[in-house]
């Protein structure tokens, strides 16, 4: 048997406004592997990812994951509080009420990790979008976060820092045993991945080879009207 880094069984929810947007869902992705959930707007990506991280109740079904559990939002803005880089990835260990030194060395390390240490004093507001996910990416490190959740991480990047930030991702994944389940519609990020998932209209339509799956994620685009 594989160890299941996440492992979701039978998940149903839906919003107060009826509709069932996320119907029967089931997947596993194994501990320490980089699995990507592909999608159309719309098609409940979010949604799911929420439940997984639980930041929404589901209805029914179960799920199963190693904690700590870090999350990364597509804008980081709506995540960075402080105004810092070394201020913003020490306030995610507040709850931990560890010593200053302690503090100090988690924070140093998740720094380097993601390759800012020299910015640990620099202002958030002086930073480039990826630099920024980075620094979110930090903050979740530095709670040695077993699994991490990224919602369209890149979505507001340009194509340089996109595949800088998935490529680092997956150096992490691989270098710390992380597992990582990262959420995206741009289809050159499916080379970085282990294994893919693909939802459609609430629905996991298919799992697996990464790139069988990017070619079925092109049918859908090709039958919808936006991307
Ligand atoms: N907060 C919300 N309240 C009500 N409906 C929502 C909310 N968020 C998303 N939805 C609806 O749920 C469905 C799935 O949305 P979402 O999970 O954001 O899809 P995706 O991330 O794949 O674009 C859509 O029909 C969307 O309109
Ligand atoms: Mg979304």
């Amino acid at each position: 048997m594989v160890e299941l880094g996440i492992g979701v069984k039978d998940l149903n929810f839906s919003w107060l406004s009826g509709e069932n947007v996320i119907k029967s869902c089931s997947l596993e992705v194994p501990k320490g592997e980089f699995w990507m959930l592909l999608g159309t707007n719309g098609s409940g990506k979010s949604t799911l990812l929420r439940l997984i991280a639980g930041l929404l109740t589901p209805e029914s079904g179960e799920i199963q994951l190693s904690h700590p559990v870090g999350f990364v939002f597509q804008n980081p803005d709506h995540q960075l509080v402080m105004p810092t880089v070394g201020a913003d990835v020490a306030f995610g260990l507040v709850e931990e009420k560890l010593p200053p030194a302690a503090v100090r060395t988690r924070v140093q390390e998740a720094l380097e990790a993601v390759n800012l240490l020299s910015l640990q004093k620099r202002p958030i507001y002086a930073l480039s979008g990826g630099q920024k996910q980075r620094v979110a990416i930090a903050g979740a490190l530095a709670r040695r976060c077993e699994v991490l959740l990224l919602d369209e991480p890149t979505a507001l990047l340009d194509p340089d820092s996109q595949l800088e930030l998935v490529a680092s991702v997956r150096r992490l994944v691989k270098n710390r045993g992380i597992t990582a389940l990262w959420v995206t519609h741009r289809l050159d990020e499916l080379n970085y991945c282990d294994g893919a998932l693909l939802l459609e209209k609430g629905c996991l339509l298919d799992h697996g080879e990464p790139q069988r799956l990017k070619r079925r994620l092109m049918e859908l685009h090709d039958k919808t009207p936006e991307t």
